[in-house]
């Protein structure tokens, strides 16, 4: 069984395109919504959560873990394959960062946004992965903290959030200046990608990971059947 984490409901935009690309793969879905959200939070405070996550998980018997989470693969992911994972032979834990650069990588484009929460722009993690996997793009980080609460509190849908994400786009783009596509660098942020691309004064390709993810699983799946 594959278990997918997230603090809240983000991650389920990932395990809905997961289900649809391999629908006869068993999973189970974990979201710590007592300590979310976590994009306001310390990397280590994220690092201790994100593992009692993956601990849990493991539990409940998966080998296999995706962090369904942009802000815990940004944060957590590192210090948990190098340092945590060896006393749990044969359980792996898989981000989402990189399959979603490799995706976007020599595709193009020239200066992406990335929008995120503060927790993963901090970490640099978007910046450090096109930096190693296309230098030709440029990236543009812009934290939108107000988002993931609001989510959280089921305000989807509302004018509140509406002109809160019109306030960010428009810093994003003003920040930019010339920019070729913006990506979604939160599994919570496909809730608002209407609002996203209605705020958008010159349109842009938006970038959802879910499918990017999801392909990425379907190959690595094809390479490690064992987690199958
Ligand atoms: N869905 C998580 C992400 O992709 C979110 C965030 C949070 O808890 O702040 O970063």
């Amino acid at each position: 069984m594959i278990g997918f984490f997230d603090s809240g409901v983000g991650g389920l935009t990932i395990l809905d395109a997961v289900k649809k690309r391999l629908p006869e793969i068993p999973t189970t879905y974990l979201a710590d919504t007592e300590h979310a959200p976590y994009g306001g939070r310390s990397q280590e405070e994220i690092l201790e959560l994100t593992w009692q996550g993956c601990e849990e998980l493991f539990r409940r018997g998966c080998d296999l873990v995706i962090l369904a989470c942009n802000t815990a693969s940004a944060s957590a992911l590192r210090t948990i394959q190098q340092e945590r994972l060896g006393k749990y032979p044969g359980k792996r834990v898989l981000g989402i960062i990189r399959p979603t650069v490799e995706a976007l990588a020599h595709q193009g484009y020239a200066r992406v946004i990335v929008l995120s929460t503060q927790a993963t722009k901090h970490s640099g993690a978007f910046v450090k992965e096109f930096a190693h996997l296309d230098p030709g793009v440029q990236v543009i980080s812009h934290a939108c903290p107000t988002w993931v609460p609001m989510i959280e509190a089921g305000k989807t849908g509302t004018e509140e959030l509406r002109a809160d994400v019109e306030r960010e786009v428009r810093s994003a783009e003003r920040e930019a200046g010339t920019f070729d596509a913006i990506i979604l660098g939160c599994t919570h942020y496909p809730y608002v990608k209407n609002e996203i691309a209605q705020s958008l004064t010159r349109p842009v390709p938006i970038i959802d990971q879910a499918d990017i993810v999801a392909e990425s699983l379907a190959r690595y799946l094809q390479r490690h059947p064992v987690f199958t």
